[in-house]
């Protein structure tokens, strides 16, 4: 019943009442999965990385477990049981705001964490370190939770940085050679209107994009080449008859467009001129653009390609 959206667009937005405070009846420590889809990313859509659908691990503490444990747990989950190398990961924390300073808290659990690996410093701070549904402490309305993070970046050797990329500083990469894969929001602030306000409880918010992660266990920086989007990518080439190598931007418009409609379609949204059904329309509208000169109507195993993943 959230009146401020029209589609699911992160992991916290169903969860946002038991954020607030209210029990959850199914106790304080949750973990899921989450289908989500975010409108903002369609013209984004074309580069390595974005997609509008994706799939959101998430676990959440609603005021249990805090920084001390979340953020060794978030390495051990990385390293350990998806086994990514740890000299490719990179980590970011918030860099303050206002009346709530920079997350020292965090860099400090981190560093013994690094430590104890053996690993040399790789925190940066910044300030766009920050989660609320209305982007970052500035933006947020009254009522609205928010909180800092902690972010980890997976770095791929193949892309070469652009020149407004800055070295080892994932906040300072713009061309995807540093991918967010995934991060803990510890939700403990409202805003009000007389500024920041600790919520009932201490929250963890933990958010992982299944398709980034698989990037990152397959050292793969095209997410449209990991083992989930290959097989709707070959389709395409299959039905159009012409080579992902020349026409990724319009493959991967394709693939993301028509992957994200067949999910809409399962959660009932109907093609029409208005709210989601437009969003819909306009999916399915850009994704037939971007086929050229093929018919639309030999799409069949391409949507078989993405009902099978
Ligand atoms: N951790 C979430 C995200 O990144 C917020 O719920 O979307």
């Amino acid at each position: 019943n959230d009146p401020t959206t029209l589609f699911t667009s992160s992991g916290m937005q169903p969860l946002i009442s038991y954020l607030l405070g209210e029990p959850h009846p199914s106790g304080n420590r949750l973990v899921d999965v989450q289908n989500c889809f975010r409108a903002v990313d369609i013209e984004e859509v074309g580069d390595n990385r974005h997609t509008t659908f994706f799939r959101m691990l998430g676990n959440w503490s609603l005021g249990d477990y805090f920084k001390s444990e979340e953020i060794p747990w978030f390495w051990e989950f990385l390293t350990k049981e998806l086994r990514l190398p740890k000299e490719k990961l990179y980590i970011t924390v918030f860099k303050g705001y206002e009346n709530i300073g920079y997350d020292t808290e965090a860099e400090k659990i981190w560093k013994e964490v690094l430590t104890n690996e053996g690993l040399e410093n790789k925190i940066f701070a910044d300030d766009t370190n920050w989660w609320s549904r209305s982007g970052t402490p500035d933006k947020m309305p009254g009522g609205e939770p928010g909180g800092p993070d902690t972010e980890v970046y997976f770095k791929f050797d193949d892309i070469e940085h652009s020149d407004k990329c800055d070295g080892d500083d994932p906040t300072k990469c713009e061309c995807g050679k540093f991918l967010e894969i995934a991060n803990s929001v510890f939700m403990q602030y409202i805003k009000t209107e007389d500024g920041f306000k600790e919520l009932p409880n201490k929250n963890v918010d933990f958010g992982a994009g299944v398709e980034r992660l698989l990037a990152a266990a397959q050292n793969q920086s095209d997410i449209f080449q990991t083992s989930l989007f290959k097989p709707i990518i070959e389709a395409i080439e299959e039905v159009t008859g012409r080579p992902y190598k020349d026409n990724q931007r319009e493959f991967r418009i394709i693939a993301d467009h028509l992957r994200a409609s067949v999910y809409l379609l399962d959660a009932k949204v109907i093609p029409s001129n208005k709210e989601r059904g437009y969003i819909l329309r306009r999916l399915i509208r850009r994704a037939v653009d971007n086929l050229g000169e093929t018919n639309p109507s030999q799409l069949e195993s391409v949507i078989q390609a993405i009902v099978e993943e």
